[in-house]
């Protein structure tokens, strides 16, 4: 496809921007009418659109006999049920079968610029099957369990697809997570294998990841073998006998022309495992499917981007993340585009490093995160003026409402006003966008991911559990539910039917715990959780996971941890703390606190403030009133706090306040992480 057909300008109506005019007879779905008749189609007869999708865009070795089997009662759905298909076939195979085999499937950018790795999809076959008949030398099989904690090169989407080949169900932890948070994972999916390397490279520094593995491998008895991949040439590795095994060494006895036969998976056999926030301290194992997940992720992928095969299409978000997985991994294989990773961070070695990528690879499609836009926005435009920027064709964004003034400099800066901008509102639970515009299709409105795709019904819902449907304003807000089964749905929690059962228990259909507000035209504004998670920087974390870690500490008798607006980062964490008798309020504990939460979790969940309590606001039943100090840490005085009579001892409150200001006056502000939001903050 040449850029002429798609360059044309959106115009701008009133607040609202008109798909593009010209290009429409090479778009996927092209203008309001043929959408229009698409979302007919969707909602009429959903199954058959639903099995429409899946025929034209997988290869099934087997049919599926029935395209969706729902137990309402439990709120099972299984997609495309007797149906067999293998991801890593239509990721690699498939292209090599129809004549691709030469074609770019993924195109590598290193930290140093210098360091640029290409895989045809013929190379990528080569190096899946090597790597399948090693883990199945480990004894790696269908339904086992291969922890992935990596940095974003390229032996991580190799390990995917060589799981996948086998059967093996990867579970992908970001290399940003620190002890607790890898530990909880690979314990709670009892891995057989990990893979890792030796350390990450991030803005011109090594982070180990093989050492900071170790002491938590003593606590995870579920593994067997640590493959290690040698990426940044670490002199001091500890390799410990019969257990750890060098990725270069383990693949070697592999020739390079033995086929790696994939296994016949069920169309509902499990892919992956991913661990989201959680409501409690532990977090969720979200686990999808392989033909209903692959379905969706090729689906969305294609409509959404208006992807060609010869797109080359960079997803900004790291792998770790669901955002990665779907749109950085297995949507565009299996759609046979060019997949660009890059290892490193936007602002390193300088603000410019994504505009060099995009002219240097020629980049068509650019999916990336409200956050990155706003610290490259910070450093200015000129940065990306210098470069050619005239292949993007797409524009997108996921993780966090964009709001209309970051949208407008994106637009303007980047799609040099005149290239749609994809806002995608989705989950790890869904396994592909929701809600979204169709960019040749949808009328644009800055700050809303417009509305749900063809296929999703999407509701909004009162406190007391009916739908919102008329409402008496121009406006209906509450909470965001999706009612009927999509392909993408997660298959189940894993190990956890209490937690599955959790999203369905209160509406009775798929709670996403988000907030949204629909507008006259039925436009979706997200408006943010509605739940204890805090969306920092696009990542999704579990208040209650941060208070664990924060109690963990002996001097700590309380913690209540909520959201505050940043600038940068979109939220921050605030974290309120009562000590124990005794104990002083001093910035050494401060400080330790912060260390022990990094420790833990990871840099990604410190609290920006760590304010101390003499008590914390609760209820007479002795719950903690989050709300009020969601409003405090917010900045509001005690008269905008509103009601207080259900507060046991509402005396509390004032010298949480007098705190609060101290803290913004700057006295016991905790390091300031800007520079890791940015590092991290990819969706
Ligand atoms: O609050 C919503 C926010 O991110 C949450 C999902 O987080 P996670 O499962 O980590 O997946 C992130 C990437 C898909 C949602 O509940 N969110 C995601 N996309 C948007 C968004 N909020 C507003 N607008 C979006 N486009």
């Amino acid at each position: 496809m040449s850029q002429e057909h798609y360059t044309s300008t959106l115009t701008q109506q009133a607040g609202t921007y008109l798909p593009p005019l010209h290009g429409k007879a090479s778009a996927w779905v092209c203008g309001n009418e043929e959408a229009e008749a698409i979302y007919m189609q969707a909602l009429e007869k959903p199954e058959e659109f639903w099995e429409g999708r899946a025929s034209q865009l997988l290869h099934w070795f087997k049919r599926w006999d029935k395209v969706l089997e729902a137990d309402e009662e439990r709120h099972k759905y299984r997609w495309f049920t007797g149906g067999k298909l293998n991801a890593s076939f239509n990721c690699i195979d498939r292209h090599i079968l129809i004549g691709r085999r030469n074609k770019a499937a993924l195109i590598w950018q290193g930290e140093r610029e210098m360091d640029v790795r290409c895989y045809t999809y013929q190379m990528l076959y080569t190096e899946v099957c090597r790597v399948a008949h090693a883990l199945s030398s480990l004894r790696v099989r269908k339904g086992d369990r291969v922890a992935l904690y990596m940095p974003m090169i390229p032996e991580l989407v190799i390990a995917m697809l060589a799981c996948a080949r086998i059967g093996a169900i990867h579970t992908a932890i970001f290399s940003g997570y620190a002890e607790g948070g890898v530990r909880s994972r690979i314990q709670g999916a009892k891995a057989k294998i990990v893979i890792t390397a030796d350390a990450a490279v991030r803005a011109g520094k090594f982070k180990p990841l093989k050492a900071n593995l170790d002491p938590i491998l003593e606590k995870c008895p579920s593994v067997a073998h640590v493959v290690v991949v040698n990426h940044a040439e670490l002199f001091d590795v500890k390799m410990m006998p019969n257990r750890d095994i060098w990725w270069h060494d383990l693949i070697e006895d592999f020739t390079l022309d033995v086929d790696f036969p994939c296994e016949r998976m069920n169309s509902t056999d499990p892919l992956f495992l991913l661990h989201t926030s959680g409501s409690t301290g532990k977090p969720t194992g979200v686990l999808h499917s392989t033909g209903g997940y692959l379905t969706y992720a090729a689906h969305t992928t294609q409509w959404i981007f208006d992807m060609h095969d010869d797109d080359v299409h960079w997803c900004t978000a790291d792998i770790g993340w669901i955002t990665g997985h779907t749109y950085g991994v297995y949507g565009p294989l299996a759609l046979g585009a060019t997949v660009l990773m890059f290892e490193g961070v936007p602002t390193w070695p300088k603000p410019d490093r994504y505009w060099r990528i995009v002219e240097k690879f020629r980049v068509n499609i650019l999916y990336t995160a409200p956050t990155v836009i706003r610290s490259l926005m910070r450093m200015g435009e000129a940065w990306a003026e210098r470069y050619d920027l005239g292949t993007l064709r797409i524009l997108g964004s996921v993780g966090e409402p964009i709001s209309p003034e970051v949208w407008q400099w994106f637009y303007k800066n980047i799609g040099n006003s005149e290239l749609p901008i994809v806002d995608t509102w989705w989950q790890t639970e869904t396994g592909g966008a929701m809600i979204a515009p169709l960019p040749y299709a949808t009328k644009l409105k800055p700050g809303s991911a417009t509305k749900p795709l063809p296929g999703i019904d999407a509701a909004i819902m009162r406190d007391d559990s009916t739908p919102d449907l008329d409402g008496s304003a121009d406006r209906r807000s509450g909470h965001l539910v999706i009612r009927k089964p999509w392909p993408g749905i997660m298959l189940g929690v894993y190990n956890d039917e209490e937690k599955y059962q959790s999203y369905f228990s209160r509406f009775g259909c798929y709670e996403s715990g988000d907030g949204a507000e629909v507008d006259e035209d039925g436009y979706y504004w997200i408006l943010g959780r509605i739940d204890d998670s805090i969306n920092v920087s696009g990542h999704r974390l579990s208040t209650a996971e941060i208070e664990a870690v924060l109690v963990s500490c002996p001097e700590i008798a309380e913690a209540a941890v909520v959201p505050m607006p940043h600038a940068l980062k979109g939220e921050a964490i605030y974290a309120y703390v009562v000590t124990r008798d005794e104990v002083a309020w001093s910035d050494t504990l401060r400080k330790k606190l912060l260390d022990t939460v990094r420790r833990d979790i990871g840099a990604l969940a410190s609290p920006e403030y760590i304010q101390f309590a003499e008590a914390l606001p609760k209820t007479h039943s002795g719950k903690v009133i989050r709300r009020l100090l969601r409003k405090i840490a917010g900045g509001s005085s005690l008269e905008e706090l509103g009601e207080l009579t259900t507060v046991a001892h509402p005396e509390v409150i004032k010298p949480i306040i007098y705190g609060h200001q101290n803290i913004l006056l700057g006295q016991h502000e905790t390091a300031s992480m800007e520079a890791e939001a940015a590092a991290d903050g990819r969706g």
